[in-house]
């Protein structure tokens, strides 16, 4: 069975949802990482049963510094993967060099890349709206295009519906890019 290993900064409830939708049935989750020792993520993994590492960036004098000790943890569970879901960091080429990474984005990329996507999204005059998934980079939310999913914004719609629905096609579209990109 390929492995994978996630990275997770927050809430994690992508990592959750890969976790229960792909763990030994498609896949196998090595391990769910994070830079917070505060992320939600840590104790859903858990209690999923998945091992969970936390590093924490506010230890390291640099983002390469962190990045090393990153990629020393990743080799060492020989994934076939890396994906970040909701991994709140930019990454120098230290990491984007030697591993082999996917990320989640709430937009149709190359549009809204960065923070606060969903809300920057949802402000735009842009009726098409959708999320991403993509190949990790040297260049933030600008590698190349795995997969993408669109909903058309509803007039007078609010944010929180249109966050919703941002979740909904999030949980759909990362395990189906694994699976993609896992072949
Ligand atoms: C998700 O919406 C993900 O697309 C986004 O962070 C959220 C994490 O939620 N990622 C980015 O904005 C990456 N630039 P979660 O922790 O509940 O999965």
């Amino acid at each position: 069975m390929k492995k994978i290993v996630i990275l997770f900064s927050g809430n994690g409830f992508n990592a959750q949802n890969i976790v229960q939708t792909l763990h030994q049935k498609e896949c196998f989750v090595a391990c769910g990482i994070t830079n917070n020792r505060d992320a939600k993520g840590l104790e859903k993994l858990q209690t999923l049963g998945v091992k969970t590492e936390l590093l924490e960036h506010t230890n390291f004098d640099s983002r390469e510094a962190f990045d090393a000790e990153l990629v020393k943890i990743i080799d060492a569970y020989k994934p076939d993967l890396v994906v970040l879901s909701g991994f709140m960091r930019i990454l120098s080429e230290v990491f984007t060099n030697s591993v082999r990474a996917i990320n989640i984005h709430p937009s149709l990329l190359p549009k809204f890349k960065g923070a606060q996507a969903i809300e920057r999204s949802f402000e735009s005059l842009d009726k098409e709206c959708g999320v991403s998934v993509h190949w990790v980079s040297s260049e933030l939310d600008g590698g190349e295009l795995i997969m993408q999913k669109s909903f058309f914004k509803q007039t007078n719609e609010s944010l929180e519906s249109f966050s919703a629905k941002i979740k909904q096609i999030e949980y759909e579209i990362m395990p189906e890019a694994i699976l993609k990109v896992l072949g």
